[in-house]
Protein backbone atom coordinates (compact mmCIF):
# COMPACT_ATOMS: atom_id res chain seq x y z
CA UNK A 1 0.00 0.00 0.00
CA UNK A 2 1.81 2.71 -1.38
CA UNK A 3 0.48 6.55 0.29
CA UNK A 4 0.40 9.32 -2.72
CA UNK A 5 1.20 12.31 -1.19
CA UNK A 6 2.16 15.20 -3.81
CA UNK A 7 5.57 15.52 -4.78
CA UNK A 8 6.68 12.70 -2.42
CA UNK A 9 7.89 9.10 -3.21
CA UNK A 10 7.13 6.50 -0.80
CA UNK A 11 10.82 4.55 -1.21
CA UNK A 12 8.12 0.88 -1.54
CA UNK A 13 5.13 -0.30 -3.45
CA UNK A 14 2.51 -3.28 -3.93
CA UNK A 15 4.45 -5.57 -5.79
CA UNK A 16 7.62 -4.42 -6.24
CA UNK A 17 10.89 -5.18 -4.15
CA UNK A 18 11.17 -3.10 -0.91
CA UNK A 19 13.54 -0.46 -1.29
CA UNK A 20 14.11 -0.29 2.36
CA UNK A 21 14.28 -3.97 3.64
CA UNK A 22 13.34 -4.00 7.50
CA UNK A 23 14.00 -7.20 9.50
CA UNK A 24 10.75 -6.43 11.93
CA UNK A 25 7.34 -6.41 10.97
CA UNK A 26 6.52 -3.59 9.25
CA UNK A 27 2.94 -4.35 10.09
CA UNK A 28 4.01 -3.24 13.56
CA UNK A 29 5.10 -0.04 12.43
CA UNK A 30 2.22 1.70 12.70
CA UNK A 31 1.04 0.86 16.19
CA UNK A 32 4.62 1.35 17.57
CA UNK A 33 4.39 4.99 15.91
CA UNK A 34 1.23 5.90 17.31
CA UNK A 35 2.58 4.76 20.36
CA UNK A 36 5.94 6.84 19.76
CA UNK A 37 3.65 9.98 19.08
CA UNK A 38 1.69 9.58 22.18
CA UNK A 39 5.01 9.56 24.50
CA UNK A 40 6.28 12.53 23.05
CA UNK A 41 3.00 14.69 23.45
CA UNK A 42 3.03 13.58 27.19
CA UNK A 43 6.46 15.38 27.36
CA UNK A 44 5.65 17.85 24.95
CA UNK A 45 2.86 18.52 28.20
CA UNK A 46 5.26 18.76 30.36
CA UNK A 47 8.01 20.45 28.71
CA UNK A 48 4.95 22.67 27.75
CA UNK A 49 3.73 23.46 31.51
CA UNK A 50 7.22 24.04 32.62
CA UNK A 51 7.99 26.46 30.18
CA UNK A 52 4.57 28.17 30.12
CA UNK A 53 3.88 27.50 26.83
CA UNK A 54 0.17 26.94 24.29
CA UNK A 55 3.00 24.52 21.68
CA UNK A 56 5.86 24.58 19.98
CA UNK A 57 6.61 25.17 16.02
CA UNK A 58 9.42 22.83 14.54
CA UNK A 59 11.17 23.73 11.52
CA UNK A 60 12.37 21.00 9.27
CA UNK A 61 15.48 22.69 8.41
CA UNK A 62 17.14 24.75 5.29
CA UNK A 63 19.72 23.12 2.90
CA UNK A 64 22.74 25.13 3.85
CA UNK A 65 25.08 26.80 1.35
CA UNK A 66 28.78 25.11 0.55
CA UNK A 67 30.05 28.76 0.11
CA UNK A 68 29.34 31.97 -0.28
CA UNK A 69 31.42 31.44 -3.70
CA UNK A 70 29.29 29.30 -5.15
CA UNK A 71 25.45 28.48 -5.56
CA UNK A 72 25.62 24.44 -4.55
CA UNK A 73 24.24 23.45 -1.30
CA UNK A 74 24.59 20.56 1.01
CA UNK A 75 22.40 17.86 1.32
CA UNK A 76 19.64 19.00 4.04
CA UNK A 77 20.23 18.27 7.34
CA UNK A 78 17.28 17.68 9.59
CA UNK A 79 16.42 19.31 12.62
CA UNK A 80 16.91 16.72 15.24
CA UNK A 81 13.83 17.97 17.07
CA UNK A 82 11.51 17.46 13.87
CA UNK A 83 13.31 14.41 13.09
CA UNK A 84 12.69 12.89 16.53
CA UNK A 85 8.62 13.38 15.65
CA UNK A 86 8.50 11.61 12.20
CA UNK A 87 10.88 10.55 9.43
CA UNK A 88 10.91 13.03 6.59
CA UNK A 89 13.43 15.08 5.54
CA UNK A 90 11.54 17.71 3.31
CA UNK A 91 13.33 21.96 3.91
CA UNK A 92 10.81 24.38 4.49
CA UNK A 93 8.39 22.00 6.53
CA UNK A 94 7.27 22.99 9.79
CA UNK A 95 5.53 20.90 12.55
CA UNK A 96 2.73 22.75 15.15
CA UNK A 97 2.69 20.47 18.35
CA UNK A 98 -0.12 21.44 21.21
CA UNK A 99 0.24 19.47 23.94
CA UNK A 100 -2.93 16.78 23.45
CA UNK A 101 -3.90 17.81 20.18
CA UNK A 102 -3.57 16.01 16.84
CA UNK A 103 -0.48 17.75 15.69
CA UNK A 104 0.29 19.74 12.87
CA UNK A 105 2.59 19.12 9.93
CA UNK A 106 2.56 21.88 7.50
CA UNK A 107 3.83 19.92 4.06
CA UNK A 108 5.92 21.96 2.17
CA UNK A 109 5.39 20.55 -1.41
CA UNK A 110 7.05 23.41 -3.59
CA UNK A 111 9.60 22.40 -5.69
CA UNK A 112 12.08 24.05 -7.86
CA UNK A 113 12.97 21.97 -11.30
CA UNK A 114 16.29 21.88 -9.89
CA UNK A 115 15.67 19.29 -7.19
CA UNK A 116 13.50 16.20 -7.23
CA UNK A 117 11.62 14.94 -3.98
CA UNK A 118 13.16 12.76 -1.28
CA UNK A 119 12.31 9.72 -1.47
CA UNK A 120 10.44 8.54 2.30
CA UNK A 121 11.36 4.89 3.84
CA UNK A 122 8.04 4.26 4.87
CA UNK A 123 4.79 5.52 4.73
CA UNK A 124 3.32 4.26 8.69
CA UNK A 125 3.76 7.86 9.52
CA UNK A 126 1.51 10.16 8.08
CA UNK A 127 -1.82 9.49 9.87
CA UNK A 128 -0.22 10.72 13.28
CA UNK A 129 -0.47 14.34 11.84
CA UNK A 130 -3.28 16.59 10.16
CA UNK A 131 -1.04 17.07 6.87
CA UNK A 132 -1.31 20.81 5.37
CA UNK A 133 0.09 21.06 2.16
CA UNK A 134 1.76 24.62 1.98
CA UNK A 135 4.02 26.66 -0.84
CA UNK A 136 5.31 29.17 1.44
CA UNK A 137 5.62 30.25 5.37
CA UNK A 138 3.17 33.08 4.83
CA UNK A 139 0.96 30.24 4.95
CA UNK A 140 2.10 28.60 8.01
CA UNK A 141 2.27 32.25 9.53
CA UNK A 142 -1.51 32.95 8.48
CA UNK A 143 -2.50 29.25 10.00
CA UNK A 144 -0.61 30.35 13.25
CA UNK A 145 -1.97 33.83 13.37
CA UNK A 146 -5.57 32.15 13.56
CA UNK A 147 -4.97 30.54 17.41
CA UNK A 148 -4.19 32.47 20.25
CA UNK A 149 -1.95 31.31 22.89
CA UNK A 150 2.72 31.18 23.59
CA UNK A 151 4.29 28.96 21.29
CA UNK A 152 8.11 28.65 20.82
CA UNK A 153 10.06 28.23 17.75
CA UNK A 154 12.44 25.53 17.27
CA UNK A 155 15.01 25.72 14.33
CA UNK A 156 18.02 27.07 13.43
CA UNK A 157 16.96 29.01 10.43
CA UNK A 158 15.84 32.35 12.66
CA UNK A 159 14.82 34.10 9.00
CA UNK A 160 12.46 31.13 8.37
CA UNK A 161 11.15 31.57 12.17
CA UNK A 162 10.99 35.34 11.58
CA UNK A 163 8.89 34.48 8.46
CA UNK A 164 6.45 32.43 10.40
CA UNK A 165 6.16 35.37 12.86
CA UNK A 166 8.64 34.62 15.00
CA UNK A 167 11.18 37.36 16.49
CA UNK A 168 13.66 36.66 13.86
CA UNK A 169 16.95 37.51 15.12
CA UNK A 170 16.53 34.95 18.08
CA UNK A 171 16.76 31.22 19.02
CA UNK A 172 14.55 29.55 21.52
CA UNK A 173 16.28 30.14 25.50
CA UNK A 174 19.07 27.62 26.51
CA UNK A 175 17.09 26.41 29.15
CA UNK A 176 14.15 25.70 27.11
CA UNK A 177 16.24 23.54 24.36
CA UNK A 178 18.15 21.81 27.32
CA UNK A 179 14.62 20.40 28.71
CA UNK A 180 13.47 19.94 24.72
CA UNK A 181 16.90 18.08 24.13
CA UNK A 182 16.19 15.77 27.15
CA UNK A 183 13.06 14.52 25.87
CA UNK A 184 15.03 12.72 22.92
CA UNK A 185 17.22 10.44 25.85
CA UNK A 186 14.62 7.80 26.71
CA UNK A 187 13.52 5.80 23.65
CA UNK A 188 10.55 4.42 22.91
CA UNK A 189 9.63 0.90 21.98
CA UNK A 190 9.93 2.56 17.83
CA UNK A 191 13.10 3.89 18.40
CA UNK A 192 14.82 1.27 19.68
CA UNK A 193 13.16 -1.01 16.49
CA UNK A 194 14.65 1.24 14.58
CA UNK A 195 18.11 1.48 16.37
CA UNK A 196 18.22 -2.21 15.79
CA UNK A 197 17.51 -1.95 12.31
CA UNK A 198 20.11 0.44 11.78
CA UNK A 199 22.30 -1.49 13.39
CA UNK A 200 21.65 -4.22 11.23
CA UNK A 201 21.67 -2.63 8.00
CA UNK A 202 25.58 -1.43 9.34
CA UNK A 203 26.76 -4.46 10.03
CA UNK A 204 26.16 -6.15 6.28
CA UNK A 205 28.63 -3.19 5.19
CA UNK A 206 31.10 -4.01 8.33
CA UNK A 207 31.17 -8.14 7.49
CA UNK A 208 32.02 -6.52 3.51
CA UNK A 209 34.76 -4.42 3.90
CA UNK A 210 35.95 -6.57 6.57
CA UNK A 211 36.27 -9.72 4.05
CA UNK A 212 37.46 -7.24 1.32
CA UNK A 213 39.99 -6.34 3.47
CA UNK A 214 41.64 -9.66 4.28
CA UNK A 215 40.78 -11.14 0.32
CA UNK A 216 42.83 -8.15 -1.15
CA UNK A 217 45.02 -4.68 -1.07
CA UNK A 218 41.82 -2.29 -1.59
CA UNK A 219 42.43 1.16 -0.65
CA UNK A 220 40.46 3.31 1.93
CA UNK A 221 38.53 4.74 -0.78
CA UNK A 222 37.46 1.03 -2.59
CA UNK A 223 36.50 0.20 1.34
CA UNK A 224 34.58 3.25 1.66
CA UNK A 225 32.65 2.73 -1.38
CA UNK A 226 32.42 -0.90 -0.47
CA UNK A 227 30.59 -0.21 2.94
CA UNK A 228 28.01 2.46 1.37
CA UNK A 229 27.28 0.16 -1.66
CA UNK A 230 26.61 -2.89 0.90
CA UNK A 231 24.69 -0.38 2.95
CA UNK A 232 22.37 0.75 -0.06
CA UNK A 233 23.02 4.50 1.10
CA UNK A 234 25.44 7.18 -0.08
CA UNK A 235 27.51 9.65 1.75
CA UNK A 236 25.04 11.91 2.72
CA UNK A 237 22.30 9.34 4.03
CA UNK A 238 24.88 8.16 6.30
CA UNK A 239 24.40 9.33 10.11
CA UNK A 240 28.12 10.66 9.62
CA UNK A 241 31.31 10.22 6.91
CA UNK A 242 32.09 6.46 7.35
CA UNK A 243 35.76 6.65 8.94
CA UNK A 244 37.88 4.22 7.07
CA UNK A 245 41.57 3.78 8.01
CA UNK A 246 44.47 1.53 7.21
CA UNK A 247 47.56 1.53 8.71
CA UNK A 248 48.63 4.60 11.01
CA UNK A 249 45.47 6.73 9.42
CA UNK A 250 43.71 4.91 12.65
CA UNK A 251 45.40 7.36 14.63
CA UNK A 252 43.39 9.70 13.04
CA UNK A 253 40.35 9.79 15.04
CA UNK A 254 38.35 10.80 11.97
CA UNK A 255 39.75 10.08 9.32
CA UNK A 256 37.81 10.78 6.17
CA UNK A 257 40.34 11.75 3.96
CA UNK A 258 40.34 8.26 1.85
CA UNK A 259 43.58 7.33 0.13
CA UNK A 260 43.71 5.82 -3.42
CA UNK A 261 46.35 4.24 -2.80
CA UNK A 262 45.90 -0.18 -3.05
CA UNK A 263 48.75 -1.91 -1.46
CA UNK A 264 49.31 -4.32 1.37
CA UNK A 265 47.84 -3.35 4.87
CA UNK A 266 48.21 -4.69 8.24
CA UNK A 267 45.48 -2.68 9.98
CA UNK A 268 41.94 -1.73 9.07
CA UNK A 269 40.02 0.62 11.68
CA UNK A 270 36.09 0.99 10.13
CA UNK A 271 33.97 3.33 11.93
CA UNK A 272 30.58 3.06 9.90
CA UNK A 273 26.73 3.21 10.42
CA UNK A 274 23.56 3.23 8.80
CA UNK A 275 20.48 4.90 9.27
CA UNK A 276 16.57 3.45 9.64
CA UNK A 277 13.40 6.02 9.48
CA UNK A 278 16.20 8.72 10.61
CA UNK A 279 17.70 6.81 13.52
CA UNK A 280 21.29 6.51 13.72
CA UNK A 281 24.10 3.13 14.70
CA UNK A 282 27.58 4.42 14.87
CA UNK A 283 30.21 1.14 15.22
CA UNK A 284 33.91 0.39 14.89
CA UNK A 285 35.70 -2.36 14.46
CA UNK A 286 39.61 -2.91 14.17
CA UNK A 287 40.96 -5.76 12.01
CA UNK A 288 44.29 -6.68 11.66
CA UNK A 289 46.03 -9.12 8.80
CA UNK A 290 49.39 -9.79 9.42
CA UNK A 291 51.15 -11.88 12.79
CA UNK A 292 54.61 -11.89 14.06
CA UNK A 293 57.01 -9.51 16.05
CA UNK A 294 55.28 -6.39 17.09
CA UNK A 295 52.03 -7.21 15.54
CA UNK A 296 51.56 -10.07 17.80
CA UNK A 297 51.09 -7.40 20.70
CA UNK A 298 48.78 -5.26 18.41
CA UNK A 299 46.99 -8.33 18.08
CA UNK A 300 47.26 -9.10 22.06
CA UNK A 301 46.17 -5.24 22.55
CA UNK A 302 42.78 -5.45 19.88
CA UNK A 303 41.54 -8.78 21.89
CA UNK A 304 42.27 -6.69 24.92
CA UNK A 305 40.34 -3.86 24.23
CA UNK A 306 37.31 -6.13 22.92
CA UNK A 307 37.00 -7.62 26.01
CA UNK A 308 37.24 -4.50 27.90
CA UNK A 309 34.92 -3.61 26.21
CA UNK A 310 32.71 -5.78 26.25
CA UNK A 311 33.19 -5.58 30.20
CA UNK A 312 32.28 -2.11 30.26
CA UNK A 313 28.87 -3.00 28.66
CA UNK A 314 28.13 -5.54 31.33
CA UNK A 315 28.97 -3.06 33.85
CA UNK A 316 26.30 -0.36 32.74
CA UNK A 317 23.91 -0.11 35.90
CA UNK A 318 20.99 2.30 35.75
CA UNK A 319 21.39 5.29 38.21
CA UNK A 320 25.16 5.14 38.12
CA UNK A 321 27.07 7.90 36.06
CA UNK A 322 28.19 7.32 33.07
CA UNK A 323 31.05 9.46 33.59
CA UNK A 324 32.25 6.57 36.10
CA UNK A 325 32.47 4.17 33.30
CA UNK A 326 34.45 6.44 31.66
CA UNK A 327 36.95 6.31 34.18
CA UNK A 328 36.82 2.78 35.03
CA UNK A 329 37.73 2.26 30.89
CA UNK A 330 40.78 4.22 31.29
CA UNK A 331 41.70 1.62 34.21
CA UNK A 332 40.94 -1.29 32.22
CA UNK A 333 42.50 -0.01 29.57
CA UNK A 334 45.99 0.40 31.77
CA UNK A 335 45.54 -3.05 32.56
CA UNK A 336 45.45 -4.28 29.15
CA UNK A 337 49.01 -2.18 28.45
CA UNK A 338 50.33 -3.86 31.34
CA UNK A 339 48.86 -7.30 30.59
CA UNK A 340 50.31 -7.03 26.82
CA UNK A 341 53.91 -5.38 27.55
CA UNK A 342 52.77 -1.78 26.59
CA UNK A 343 54.30 -1.05 30.24
CA UNK A 344 57.42 -1.22 31.24
CA UNK A 345 58.27 -4.06 33.21
CA UNK A 346 57.31 -3.11 37.45
CA UNK A 347 54.81 -0.41 36.63
CA UNK A 348 51.15 -0.95 37.68
CA UNK A 349 48.09 -0.45 36.29
CA UNK A 350 46.96 2.21 38.43
CA UNK A 351 50.38 4.04 38.11
CA UNK A 352 49.43 4.37 34.22
CA UNK A 353 46.19 5.85 34.89
CA UNK A 354 47.94 8.29 37.83
CA UNK A 355 50.55 9.12 35.14
CA UNK A 356 48.08 10.49 32.80
CA UNK A 357 49.08 8.47 30.08
CA UNK A 358 45.84 6.63 29.45
CA UNK A 359 44.49 9.97 28.03
CA UNK A 360 47.47 10.25 25.66
CA UNK A 361 46.38 7.30 24.41
CA UNK A 362 42.65 6.81 24.77
CA UNK A 363 41.87 11.23 24.27
CA UNK A 364 37.90 11.11 23.47
CA UNK A 365 35.32 9.76 25.32
CA UNK A 366 33.52 6.04 26.02
CA UNK A 367 31.00 7.11 24.30
CA UNK A 368 27.85 9.55 23.59
CA UNK A 369 23.69 9.44 23.52
CA UNK A 370 22.75 8.15 20.21
CA UNK A 371 19.61 9.07 18.28
CA UNK A 372 18.41 10.73 15.59
CA UNK A 373 21.46 12.61 15.83
CA UNK A 374 24.89 10.59 16.08
CA UNK A 375 26.13 12.75 19.07
CA UNK A 376 22.97 13.66 20.48
CA UNK A 377 23.47 15.93 23.09
CA UNK A 378 20.42 15.23 25.97
CA UNK A 379 22.88 12.97 28.00
CA UNK A 380 25.71 16.09 27.87
CA UNK A 381 23.66 18.69 30.00
CA UNK A 382 26.59 19.33 32.81
CA UNK A 383 30.80 19.50 31.49
CA UNK A 384 32.79 16.37 32.23
CA UNK A 385 35.12 16.93 34.75
CA UNK A 386 38.35 18.66 33.55
CA UNK A 387 40.52 15.01 33.62
CA UNK A 388 37.50 14.33 30.67
CA UNK A 389 37.67 17.26 28.39
CA UNK A 390 35.90 15.75 25.35
CA UNK A 391 33.35 12.93 27.09
CA UNK A 392 30.06 13.52 25.22
CA UNK A 393 27.84 11.82 27.74
CA UNK A 394 27.84 12.76 31.30
CA UNK A 395 24.41 11.85 32.96
CA UNK A 396 23.28 9.03 35.04
CA UNK A 397 22.58 5.83 33.44
CA UNK A 398 18.91 5.46 32.98
CA UNK A 399 16.58 2.65 31.55
CA UNK A 400 15.43 3.71 27.66
CA UNK A 401 19.10 5.38 26.96
CA UNK A 402 20.61 4.45 23.83
CA UNK A 403 23.99 5.02 23.73
CA UNK A 404 27.86 3.78 22.52
CA UNK A 405 30.58 2.26 24.39
CA UNK A 406 33.91 2.90 22.27
CA UNK A 407 36.98 2.36 24.09
CA UNK A 408 40.05 3.03 21.72
CA UNK A 409 43.68 2.86 21.75
CA UNK A 410 45.51 4.94 19.32
CA UNK A 411 48.89 5.78 18.56
CA UNK A 412 49.18 9.65 17.64
CA UNK A 413 52.26 11.01 16.91
CA UNK A 414 51.56 14.21 18.41
CA UNK A 415 49.78 12.94 21.88
CA UNK A 416 52.93 10.86 22.07
CA UNK A 417 55.31 13.12 22.14
CA UNK A 418 53.58 14.09 25.10
CA UNK A 419 52.99 11.07 26.72
CA UNK A 420 56.69 10.53 26.18
CA UNK A 421 57.86 13.75 27.94
CA UNK A 422 55.93 13.07 31.22
CA UNK A 423 57.85 11.79 34.18
CA UNK A 424 59.19 8.07 33.97
CA UNK A 425 57.75 8.17 30.42
CA UNK A 426 54.40 7.80 31.58
CA UNK A 427 55.67 4.46 32.04
CA UNK A 428 55.40 2.69 28.94
CA UNK A 429 57.86 0.85 27.42
CA UNK A 430 58.63 3.42 24.43
CA UNK A 431 59.92 0.52 22.44
CA UNK A 432 57.33 -1.21 22.00
CA UNK A 433 55.46 1.78 21.96
CA UNK A 434 57.17 3.21 18.77
CA UNK A 435 56.69 -0.46 16.93
CA UNK A 436 53.23 -0.16 16.91
CA UNK A 437 52.58 3.43 15.31
CA UNK A 438 52.64 1.79 11.95
CA UNK A 439 49.74 -0.31 12.84
CA UNK A 440 47.32 3.46 14.11
CA UNK A 441 45.57 2.56 16.60
CA UNK A 442 42.29 0.90 17.84
CA UNK A 443 38.80 1.30 18.45
CA UNK A 444 35.81 -0.85 19.23
CA UNK A 445 32.15 0.58 19.49
CA UNK A 446 29.04 -0.79 19.85
CA UNK A 447 25.53 0.46 20.93
CA UNK A 448 23.52 -0.18 23.98
CA UNK A 449 20.11 0.28 25.06
CA UNK A 450 19.83 0.38 28.69
CA UNK A 451 16.84 -2.00 29.64
CA UNK A 452 15.20 -3.00 33.32
CA UNK A 453 16.70 -6.68 32.62
CA UNK A 454 20.44 -5.28 31.69
CA UNK A 455 21.92 -3.43 28.73
CA UNK A 456 21.04 -4.64 25.24
CA UNK A 457 23.75 -4.56 23.06
CA UNK A 458 22.01 -3.74 19.69
CA UNK A 459 25.43 -3.88 17.45
CA UNK A 460 26.82 -7.66 18.35
CA UNK A 461 23.59 -9.54 17.10
CA UNK A 462 23.99 -8.25 13.87
CA UNK A 463 27.85 -8.07 13.95
CA UNK A 464 29.41 -11.36 15.98
CA UNK A 465 32.99 -11.09 15.95
CA UNK A 466 33.11 -14.61 14.03
CA UNK A 467 31.61 -12.81 11.22
CA UNK A 468 34.80 -10.36 11.00
CA UNK A 469 37.34 -13.49 11.23
CA UNK A 470 39.05 -13.99 7.45
CA UNK A 471 37.41 -17.34 6.07
CA UNK A 472 39.89 -20.29 6.03
CA UNK A 473 41.06 -20.84 2.44
N1 LIG B 1 31.75 8.06 14.60
C1 LIG B 1 32.11 9.01 15.57
C2 LIG B 1 31.96 8.45 16.91
O1 LIG B 1 32.15 7.28 17.11
O2 LIG B 1 31.59 9.09 17.84
MN1 LIG C 1 31.82 5.83 15.73
MN1 LIG D 1 30.45 7.05 18.50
Amino acid sequence: MGVVVPGLVVGYDDGDAEVFPLSFDREALPSLFAAHVAALDRRYADLCTAHGLDGVVVHSGTAQKKSAFDDQYWPLVVVPTFRHWLPLAVEGCALWIRPGSKPVLFLNVARSFWDGPPEVESDHFWSAFDVVEITSPAQIREALSRSVGRLEFVGEDVVFGGALGFADDRLAPDEFMRDLDGTRVLKTPYEVACHREANRRAAVGHIAVAHAFYDGTPSELDLHLLYLNATAQDDADAPYKGIVALDEHAATLHHVAYGRRRGEAKTLLTDAGAACMGYHSDITRTLLKVRGGAADVFAGLIAAINTLQQHLVTAIVPGQPYQALHDESHRLLASALVSVGVAKAGVSADALVISGVTRKLFPHGLGHSLGVATHDVGCKLVAPKSDNPFLRNTADIAVGQVFTIEPGCYFIPSLLQEARALPEGGGLDWSVVDALVPFGGIRIEDNIHVTAAGPDNLTRPSLPDEALRPRRS
